[in-house]
């Protein structure tokens, strides 16, 4: 756990700590980090699935942050995923959910040029095929875990969100990085809030 302030950030599916950079809003001195991870090899600070977290009490976080996660459980398990964070988060509290814009990338494969990288990540070359089904280098080295289950548009993953009882909802699509963002929050907000929200807790 990354402690420095009293509010607290529960990062869902962190991966390995040297990877987890959480966006700005989350470093300004009021934020804890807490790791949490399907896999015991990433040394997680609470070992858990995202679509059971029944060891992570009910209200007792301020922020959830799931970055390029959501896509790893199966598509009938993203709504009880999401409940599952909306039910841990405190009454003012909030989701940021990032994951790969499959709109995007579907755009840029439909030359049917699966495997030509489209990035070079910390990991290696990335290809469409490995962001649509779970990056192939980690998988063939046994990290099942890496695998991609489902896949999102901005507008299927709001639905998503909004069928998970979340009240204000707020997304953008980055087409140069082939990602989308949402902020789902528990309480109603403004609309100017939600807006300066998403600017402060994405990248
Ligand atoms: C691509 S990594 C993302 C790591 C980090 N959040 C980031 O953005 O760099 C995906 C992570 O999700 C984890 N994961 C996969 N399925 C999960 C599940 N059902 N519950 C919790 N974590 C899961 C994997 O073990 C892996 O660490």
């Amino acid at each position: 756990m990354a402690v420095s302030g009293s509010k607290r950030v529960l990062h869902v599916g962190c991966g390995a700590a040297t990877l987890a950079k959480l966006p700005q809003g989350f470093q300004d001195g009021s934020w804890s980090e807490v790791r949490f991870d399907i896999n015991p090899a990433v040394k997680p600070d609470i070992i858990g699935t995202i679509t059971d977290m029944a060891n992570v009490p009910s209200a007792s976080t301020d922020a959830v942050y799931s970055s390029h996660n959501i896509e790893h459980v199966y598509a009938h398990e993203v709504v009880p995923a999401l409940q599952e964070f909306r039910r841990v988060l405190k009454e003012e509290g909030f989701a940021v959910i990032t994951c790969p814009d499959l709109q995007e990338v579907a755009a840029r494969m439909a030359d049917g040029r699966l495997f030509d990288p489209l990035y070079i990540s910390p990991a290696g070359p990335i290809s469409p095929i490995d962001i649509v089904y779970g990056h192939r280098a980690s998988i063939a080295r046994g990290e099942i875990y890496m695998a991609h289950r489902t896949g999102f548009s901005l507008q299927t993953l709001v639905k998503c969100c909004q069928d998970a009882q979340f009240t204000t909802l707020a997304g953008k699509r980055r087409k140069q990085k082939l990602d989308l963002w949402v902020i789902a929050t528990k309480a109603s907000r403004g609309e100017e809030e939600i807006k300066r929200m998403l600017e402060t807790y994405t990248f």
